[in-house]
């Protein structure tokens, strides 16, 4: 009898952790999917005035129109959204999270939308490579690939965490660190959008696939995902936002 009710209590368990993920057909069924983003790490998802955008905006706008929903966004802190996967907050987020394989153990990813990497920011033309970090302080957002990467890095002086990438770049600007480590595409917009700030954009200190992510387990809605994403990708309506905010395609080859 123990045995028995003890079984039973840990079939209820599992079912209830499985069952809690929306699969798409719920999803399709309900109209909409909610998607989750930071909104603070351009030219990916940011705001402009009062209006969530960006690559990842767009990219997920338009998987939802072949997937047939509509999206609910919500913005939060870059390191509150892969945790609320799990509490079935949202169904998908979309940050330029990269594939890793510990967050691969608490997530699933789907097909990466994009390729890029860490590189190295400063405005002292003599930092250049990531032996060039030796002694100096480095900048990177809290959570972040460039935080373990460059912590990684034997003779960096100090790693400076901020909560947002915008953050550090700020730090760097005003000359509180010697460099700054964020995304190829984001060092890129952040040189275009201060010219005269003097930023210099260094080597890769890594490179990386970014992709969707759905509570783990979720098979239903990443084959949904890389569906819709195999379709955007192959009718040009992958190529036309990437030009549009990258001015390149920035697909994995
Ligand atoms: N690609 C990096 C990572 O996977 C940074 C992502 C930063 N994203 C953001 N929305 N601030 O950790």
């Amino acid at each position: 009898m123990r045995l028995l009710s003890r079984i039973l209590a840990l079939t209820l368990c599992l079912t209830a952790a499985i069952s809690e993920a929306r699969t798409f057909e719920e999803i399709k069924q309900d109209g909409k999917i909610i998607v989750a983003t930071e909104g603070a790490f351009p030219p990916f998802n940011f705001f402009r005035g009062p209006t969530l955008t960006g690559f990842e905006v767009d990219i997920a706008e338009a998987l939802a129109k072949k997937m047939g929903v509509q999206i609910e966004w919500r913005v939060l802190a870059f390191d509150a959204l892969l945790a609320g996967l799990r509490q079935d907050r949202w169904d998908m987020v979309i940050a330029s999270f990269a594939i890793t394989p510990e967050r691969s153990k608490a997530v699933s990813f789907t097909d990466p939308h994009y390729c890029s990497g860490g590189v190295i920011v400063t405005k002292n033309p003599a930092i250049r490579t990531a032996q060039d970090l030796t002694g100096k302080v480095v900048a990177v957002q809290t959570g972040t690939t460039y935080l373990a990467n460059v912590q990684k890095l034997a003779g960096v002086k100090e790693v400076k965490n901020f909560p947002k990438d915008t953050d550090a770049r700020t730090a760097l600007m005003s000359g509180r660190v010697d460099a700054w480590v964020t995304d190829k595409f984001a060092a890129k917009s952040a040189l275009e959008a201060s010219a005269s700030a003097g930023l210099k954009m260094g080597d890769f200190v890594f490179v990386e696939q970014i992709a969707p992510a759905v509570r783990k387990g979720n098979t239903s809605l990443v084959q949904a995902i890389n569906k819709a994403l195999q379709e955007i990708m192959a009718d040009g309506t992958y190529e036309a936002i990437s030009k549009k905010y990258l001015n390149e395609d920035i697909r994995c080859r």
